[in-house]
């Protein structure tokens, strides 16, 4: 699911203030410069009691700014040139005191200092703290994270768990990894801020008996996909998932089921407090009329169990139905004749959007190709990985909501 260079062409600045977690942050330069990112190290007088510059520098590739004065800049401003092309500014670990300066608009060094002295409405602030959980939790801490919130950071975490004083609670910073991610999603569009958005994923799995069933071979990378992309795009997102092991993306709400029966209990009552519904899930159409209750058994006559089906809801067009029904946008996994197919799916089931996919070339896959049918027409999303196409997805699905809360206007 991981899309190739996800930060190319991207600049950040990553600052380091003093802190044990300094030692994390060698691990996040070099993570975010996989990712494709030109990464530009400033680290405060204390951050250099942690981890030298000189690390910083091999890892990054680029020289290390620590003082307001340093006369490499021509005009001796790195304060003001350091943000002028950059996307982001993260500061991990942001120490307590680092945090204490923001909050007021100290600007006492190189770091603090750019921080302020940044163009605020196009290069984002990312705060990581990192600190003891008495630290932590002490009300002058909260009230400055409060307040930097307030004015637009972004304050990533903190973790909770062990910490190198050998207390354990909040305030250990996030892994490198989540950091990268978290900056990933921090540089998307916010196509769906404030809206709600219940995503279906995976297979099902109905069972014949206790260790046996029908079930088909979606992998859920293309719902999971949807849900981490419409989370970046500023939603509320519930994934209803089938029988997958993948992670759940960062600040989604995952609920768990196994058979259609579950997907459908799961979604049809909360449906109507979303905005959109994305039915990914490959939800199987019937399953065994009964259940046996002990596993069926070869018992040496030479007859072959029958199975009979029986049909399952239709979970899509349940939500569908609703009065008050969110934005419906069902998935097509078909063999042929997609665009045919699609439409049809689009009329039987009555919903705006239908996303039609070739099911054998995707599940299982990390990547695909869409095609949208509405009523205006069709257009096909070109083959890609699955997060770069379920990014594309909801900036349309986020066009369609715009248009149908305008005429609604
Ligand atoms: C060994 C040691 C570990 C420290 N670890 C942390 C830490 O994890 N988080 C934190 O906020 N401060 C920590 N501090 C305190 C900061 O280094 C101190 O507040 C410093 O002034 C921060 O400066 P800066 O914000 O300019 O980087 C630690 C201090 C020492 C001596």
């Amino acid at each position: 699911m991981s899309e190739p260079m996800p930060l190319k062409h991207r600049r950040i600045v990553l600052g380091l203030s003093g802190g044990i977690a300094c030692y994390k942050a060698a691990e996040l330069a070099r993570e975010l410069v996989k990712a494709g990112a030109s990464v530009q190290v400033v680290m405060t007088e204390a951050a250099e009691a942690f981890i030298t510059p000189v690390t910083m520098q091999a890892l990054s590739g680029h020289a290390v700014y620590t003082s307001q004065w340093d006369a490499r800049e021509g005009n001796n401003m790195a304060h003001i040139n350091l943000t002028r092309e950059a996307d982001a500014v993260m500061v991990a670990p942001a120490s307590a005191d680092f945090i204490a300066k923001i909050a007021h608009g100290t600007a006492d060094d190189l770091l603090s200092l750019l921080c302020l002295a940044r163009p605020r409405e196009r290069c984002a602030l990312l705060l990581a703290p990192a600190m003891n959980r008495e630290m932590w939790s002490h009300p002058a801490t909260q009230r400055n994270v409060a307040q930097v919130r307030d004015d637009g950071a972004l304050v990533l975490g903190p973790g909770s768990g062990d910490q190198a004083c050998g207390e354990t609670g909040d305030g250990r910073m996030l892994e490198a990894l989540e950091l990268r991610d978290e900056l990933i999603a921090g540089l998307q569009p916010q196509h769906l801020a404030g809206k709600r958005v219940l995503v279906t994923a995976g297979p099902t799995f109905e069972a014949i008996d206790p260790v046996r069933g029908i079930t088909n071979l979606s992998s859920g990378k293309m719902g999971f996909a949807i849900a981490r992309a419409a989370r970046e795009a500023g939603a509320q997102v519930t994934l209803v998932a089938g029988p997958v092991a993948l992670p759940t993306p960062r600040h989604v709400q995952r609920i768990d089921v196994q058979s259609a029966q579950q997907m459908h209990d799961a979604v049809v009552p909360i449906a109507a407090a979303h905005d959109v519904f994305v039915a990914t899930a490959a939800v199987a159409d019937w399953r065994p009329a009964t259940f046996a209750q002990r596993k069926i058994k070869k018992d040496g006559s030479k007859t072959t169990p029958v199975f009979e089906l029986t049909e399952n809801p239709d979970i899509l067009a349940a939500v569908a139905r609703l009065p008050d029904r969110p934005y419906c946008v069902g998935f097509a996994a078909e063999t042929d004749d997609l665009a045919r197919n699609a439409r049809e799916k689009l009329a039987r089931k009555n919903v705006p959007l239908i996303v039609g996919n070739l099911g054998p070339a995707t599940f299982g896959r990390d990547d695909n190709a869409l095609l949208l049918v509405d009523a205006q027409g069709e257009r096909q999303l070109a083959s890609a990985d699955k997060l770069t196409l379920a990014r594309e997805l909801v900036r349309e699905i986020a066009e369609r909501l715009a248009t149908v809360a305008q005429r609604a206007s």
